[in-house]
Order: structure tokens, then sequence, then C-alpha cells
């Protein structure tokens, strides 16, 4: 087998191809042989060294992707050899076979080719869980999506527009007109317009029902703003942190100093809400993501949901991959194919 591995922290080019032993499932896993990996803004996080818990180099990546079982452990009931799959993982699907909990695997749905497949598990369940388990997303409510020409952020408009939401969408300006193509009424790019003013403007100075936010630092502050009387803002990531292509010392310092302090009073009197998310942490509560999955599958059969897949790239160039992104190039998601070794 091949995977592609972070041979230790730095730049794009730190991502290298090894070979391997195959794995064997042990006896509640599946092995599964990869076609497509999905890329994830934290593997690029990971490679810089600020992604908090994720493994040491050197050390493969990944957390979703898209396959053929080729064979199980003895006690697993739930797939069999040939199964088309998509799975999340731990830190190893940028590789061609990969060996998972059979908790972790969800069939195919019929509708999806395997590219979708790999394009869908993680984006679709994080922006699924904090929209509706934490966020609570009504009909005719008015969500504002940052980074909503990405991965998350696809997804997130899919899923709003399933529900009747009004979407305000930031994003780079260039995105802002496939980002209406896919249905958001209102854009902002957040590198030059006042997204607090835009906001206002927007809803007739009444603020948003819920925010999701991955840009972190001074973002959060600008975002708690926004708010509407029962508005939620969910904390899910903190992009700020990714400037160069390789981990500083001063960029980080002058993040954290930048992230702002809330005060509970001020959330009480004003009606704010603040939440967190990350679903990497959320061991032990399986039955919550299980049930985002069934949810997500109805959607799926209904056709309300169709990942957005920008670009490609061979295993030898997963480099490239994490440049594409980290040059926001991406439109949807990136993806990495596996199928020749
Ligand atoms: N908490 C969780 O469970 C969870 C799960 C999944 C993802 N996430 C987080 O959600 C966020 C989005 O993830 P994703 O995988 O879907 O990625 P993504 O949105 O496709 O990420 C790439 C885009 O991010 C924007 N961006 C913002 N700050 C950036 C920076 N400093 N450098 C480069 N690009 C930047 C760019 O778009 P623009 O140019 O349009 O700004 C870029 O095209 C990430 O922060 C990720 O860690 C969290």
């Amino acid at each position: 087998m091949k995977e592609v591995i972070i041979t230790k922290y730095g730049a794009p080019s730190v991502l290298q191809v090894r070979e391997k032993r195959n794995p064997n499932p042990r006896e509640d896993e599946v092995l599964v042989r990869n076609h497509f990996t999905g890329v994830n803004f934290s593997e690029i996080m990971a490679r810089m060294r600020l992604y908090p818990g994720a493994p040491k180099p050197p050390t493969t990546l990944g957390a979703e992707a898209c396959g053929i079982i080729e064979s199980v452990g003895k006690n697993v009931t739930r797939h069999k050899p040939g199964d088309k799959v998509m799975l999340f993982c731990k830190y190893n699907s940028y590789s061609t076979h990969i060996c998972s909990d059979e908790q972790l695997v969800i069939p195919l749905p019929e509708k999806f080719s395997m590219e979708e497949g790999a394009a869908f598990p993680l984006v679709y369940v994080t922006a699924y869980m904090m929209m509706f388990d934490l966020g609570n997303f009504r009909k005719g409510e008015t969500i504002l999506i940052h980074g909503a020409g990405g991965g998350v952020g696809t997804a997130a408009i899919q899923l709003a527009q399933a529900v009747e939401g009004n979407i305000i969408g930031t994003a780079s300006q260039w995105k802002h007109a496939k980002l209406k193509e896919m249905g958001v009424q209102n854009c902002i790019d957040y590198n030059s317009e006042d997204v607090y003013k835009r906001v206002m403007e927007f809803t007739g100075n009444r603020g948003v029902d819920l925010i999701i936010d991955p840009v972190g630092g001074k973002n959060w502050k600008i975002s708690y703003k926004c708010l509407s009387k029962m508005g939620k803002l969910i904390i899910y990531g903190d992009q700020s942190f990714v400037k160069g292509k390789t981990f500083s010392f001063i960029t980080t310092m002058k993040e954290v100093f930048s992230m702002p302090k809330y005060r509970p009073m001020d959330l009480m009197s004003k009606n704010k809400s603040i939440m967190g998310y990350h679903l990497g942490r959320l061991a032990g509560e399986e039955d919550k993501i299980q049930r985002a999955v069934l949810a997500l599958s109805q959607l799926v059969q209904e056709g309300k949901l169709s990942p957005v897949i920008d670009k490609i790239f061979p295993f030898t160039e997963a480099d490239k991959a994490h440049e594409y992104i980290q040059n926001r190039k991406n439109f949807g998601k990136v993806l990495i194919d596996f199928r020749e070794e």
C-alpha cells in the first residue's frame, strides 16, 4: 500500500509518499481499498503544527474517505467485502488502504459517486450538528455562514436551503457569483468589507439568528455583534492562525491575544448565545453523530444535498492539494485520488 505522510511540520512540500505493508483489519474493523480522500482545513493546520491533538510527524493524516471494502474482521456484522462505503477516519485517510472501526463506516448512498462520498461525511455532519442540534435553525431564519465557499460552507448552504432559511455568506470576492448561483441571497467579502455594517444593512438592523464561524480571532468579536436577540454564534475553527505556509510563533501569539473575552452577564442581558462544536472531540456521543447521519441520509434521498467538488489531485500531488486550499483557490471540496497504486 501507499500512504501520504507529513515527514515533519512545515510547508506543503513535507507531504511525501511512503510504501507500507498492507494492513489486516482487527476483529471490529473493515479494510477499505480507498478511492478518494476529502481534504480538510484541519490537515493544513496539523501539517503546520497548529492543530492540538493531531499525531506528531512522521504521520499520515485524513478524516474522511470513500472506497470499497476488501475484507472484514470476524466481529463485523454491518458490512461485507464489495460494499461501497464512505467513512470517518482518525488521521489515516491519506492512504490507499484504510483499516477502520465499523462504527465509522457508512454505506455509500446509491445517488452518490465515489467522489461525492469522499466529500460528504465530515463537512455535512459538522454543518448539520451545528445548525440543527446546536443552532436550532428553522424556516425563515437567517444564517451568516463564514467561509461560505469552502467545504463546510457549501454543505451549510445546502442545509439552510433544505429548511428554507435565508443565507448571508462571507467569502473571497471571486466566489460571490458562484455563491449566488447556489442560492446565497447576500455575499460579503470579509477580506475587504465591513461585515457588521453589511449584515445590518441586509437584515434591516436586526442581525442574524445563527452564525457559524471558523475564522476566529477578531472575527468572533464581529460575529457576536452581528447576532439578533436570541441569536447564536457557533465557534468551530480558527483559520486566522494560518498565515504563510509554516508555523510562526509571533502570528500565533498575536492570534491568541486578539481573541475576545465574553462576559456571562452580557450574554444574558443581550439575549445572545455562544457555543462551540468539535466533531473530533465527540467520543462517547456517537449516537448523536449517528442521528445526524440518518437525518442527512434522508435529505440525500430527497435529492436536497449534493457535495460541491472543486478539484481532484493524484496522491503523488497531495502537496499541491494543500497549496490550492491554502491559496484560497477552492470552491467546495478538494479531493485526493488514491485509486492508482
Ligand atoms: N470543529 C469541527 O468539528 C470542524 C469540522 C470540520 C471543519 N472544521 C473547520 O471548518 C473550517 C472550514 O473547513 P473546510 O475543511 O471546509 O475548509 P475550507 O472552508 O474549504 O477552507 C479553505 C477556505 O478557507 C478560507 N480561509 C479563511 N482563512 C484562511 C486562511 N488563513 N488561509 C487559507 N484559507 C482561508 C478560504 O476561503 P475564502 O478565501 O473564501 O475566505 C479558503 O478557500 C476550518 O477552520 C476547519 O478546521 C471544524
